[in-house]
């Protein structure tokens, strides 16, 4: 399909009948406000999830069957890919897969790239019986599965997960990758253990990186406090406590 032809569509509708998640449709502008790309190429990249459509049918597939018709799971995994797509990391770095909803979409980008790695850190809660209790967090982990039990196998060629608390595990991480291009903060959403995986990951961080974190309705001002440090904006997702930036070129020293 022709940029022009894909001007003026709704793109993804497909992919998001597919996933069945409404909250799920794209916010163009926090794309093109965290890449600096144009609308038309965002557009354009997002019409290619109504091509892969299967791997959406199957995520949802895979939460059926677990008994998890609905799912508490990130409401962004288009944008997700798009953000891959377009800025071409060859790290990215997430806290937090539970099913594995926003990993598969970054697999889903990468493997479409030929480039990068992302790199998954899990501390999972397993559910107690067959069915989820009334008191139970919907992200624990269904029996018999593990982190990322939603994610095809087909997408995991470039995943590196790694299962245990991030306190113990993303400074190492972090260390041994030496640059992080893109980090998703959706674990642990306490004030404190956000402003900790910021100053873990602020290193490592070079212009043109993006942050992003979920569920920041719980986290206070650690990421408006992070974002006026490098001196950039933080940008909201629409319909959601989903946050951005991106790292300017002349930013301040992160780690300070
Ligand atoms: C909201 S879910 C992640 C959802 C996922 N990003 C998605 O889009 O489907 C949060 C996950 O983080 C895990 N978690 C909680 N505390 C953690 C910690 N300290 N370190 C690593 N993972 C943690 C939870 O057990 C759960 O699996």
């Amino acid at each position: 399909m022709s940029p022009g032809a894909r001007r003026g569509r709704r793109p993804a509708v497909r992919a998001r009948r597919a996933l069945g998640d409404a909250r799920a449709a794209p916010d163009l502008r926090w794309v093109e406000r965290l890449t600096g790309a144009s609308s038309d190429a965002i557009t354009s990249i997002l019409c290619e999830l109504d091509e892969l459509v299967s791997v959406e049918a199957e995520i949802r597939a895979a939460h059926r069957a677990a008994g998890r018709a609905f799912y508490a799971q990130i409401r962004a995994p288009f944008e997700l890919y798009a953000i891959v797509r377009l800025t071409r990391p060859l790290h990215v770095v997430e806290a937090g897969v539970s099913s594995g909803v926003s990993s598969a979409h970054f697999l889903l980008a990468l493997q479409r790239n030929h480039h990068g790695t992302l790199h998954s850190i899990d501390f999972p809660t397993f559910q107690r019986g067959p069915e989820l209790g009334a008191r139970e967090s919907g992200v624990s982990i269904p029996p018999g599965r593990s982190s990322g039990w939603a994610v095809p196998d087909r997408l995991k060629g470039r995943w590196d997960l790694r299962i245990g608390r991030s306190q113990d595990l993303l400074p190492n991480l972090v260390e041994e990758l030496g640059r992080v291009d893109l980090f998703l903060h959706d674990d642990l959403h306490t004030p404190a253990h956000l402003a900790f995986e910021l100053a873990t990951v602020a290193s490592a961080l070079r212009p043109g990186s993006i942050v992003l974190a979920d569920n920041t309705v719980w986290t206070g001002q650690s990421f408006p406090r992070f974002a006026r440090r490098l001196g950039t904006d933080a940008y909201r997702r629409r319909g959601s406590d989903l946050v951005g930036l991106r790292v300017p070129s002349a930013s301040r020293d992160p780690s300070s």
